[in-house]
């Protein structure tokens, strides 16, 4: 890595009104990012942030933390752990949100960027920006009863299997409600993904 490169991973960055000491981060992701990778990852250090896998909003309020596969974090992460939900029921992605900051993460990501078919087939994920105005409901209802500021992420063209379409203005204006916003760019051979081992039901 360039010193030029890492000078600028390493500084500081507000997000809201937290802050991160380092501005290189996890991409969340479904079937990979679970709590075994993440003890990996920070052994290598250098991140500002972990997140973690895609998390269905409907299990999370009654998902137990030591048995489940993918609700589950070392105490230790909390603090520079994200949250990452999905759902399309903006009272059941509220309950979810409610839930991740009684644990103390440091943030929520609510996923209107999967484009995968099984999310889009519930109505969830990328399928979201299809309907602006439920997105709208949805953040709004999240951010009833949480402190956090809304982190969402799109993605930045339309992948042909969704059959989705996707312009600049139609994700403008499903936003049009959130306060800060983190995209992450899937790139053309790694989004839509096929794990091979996706047996969870998600
Ligand atoms: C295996 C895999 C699983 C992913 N799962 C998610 C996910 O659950 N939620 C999400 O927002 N993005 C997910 N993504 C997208 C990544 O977070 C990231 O935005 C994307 O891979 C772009 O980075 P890249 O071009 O370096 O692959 C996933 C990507 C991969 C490869």
């Amino acid at each position: 890595m360039t010193t030029e490169l890492a000078n600028t991973l390493n500084k500081s960055l507000s997000i809201g009104n937290r802050s991160i000491a380092k501005r290189l981060v996890l991409a969340p992701m479904a079937f990979v990012g679970n709590i075994a990778f993440r003890e990996l990852v920070e052994k290598f250090g250098g991140y500002g942030l972990l997140f973690t896998e895609m998390c269905s909003a409907k299990r999370i309020p009654n998902e137990n933390r030591y048995t489940s596969s993918y609700f589950r974090w070392r105490d230790s992460e909390l603090s520079y752990l994200v949250c990452q939900i999905f759902g399309a029921d903006p009272a059941l992605m509220a309950a979810a949100a409610q839930r991740i900051e009684t644990e103390g993460f440091f943030g929520i990501d609510i996923n209107f960027g999967c484009s995968d078919v099984s999310i889009c087939r519930q109505n969830c994920g990328a399928a979201i920006l299809n309907a602006p105005d439920l997105a709208a409901k949805i953040v709004a209802a999240v951010r009833i009863g949480i402190s956090y500021r809304d982190v969402c992420d799109f993605p930045p063209y339309s992948p042909s299997s969704t059959g989705l379409n996707f312009t600049p203005t139609r994700v403008a204006k499903s936003t049009r409600a959130v306060e800060m916003i983190i995209i992450m760019m899937p790139s053309a051979d790694s989004w839509p993904h096929k794990p091979s081992s996706a047996k969870r039901k998600i």
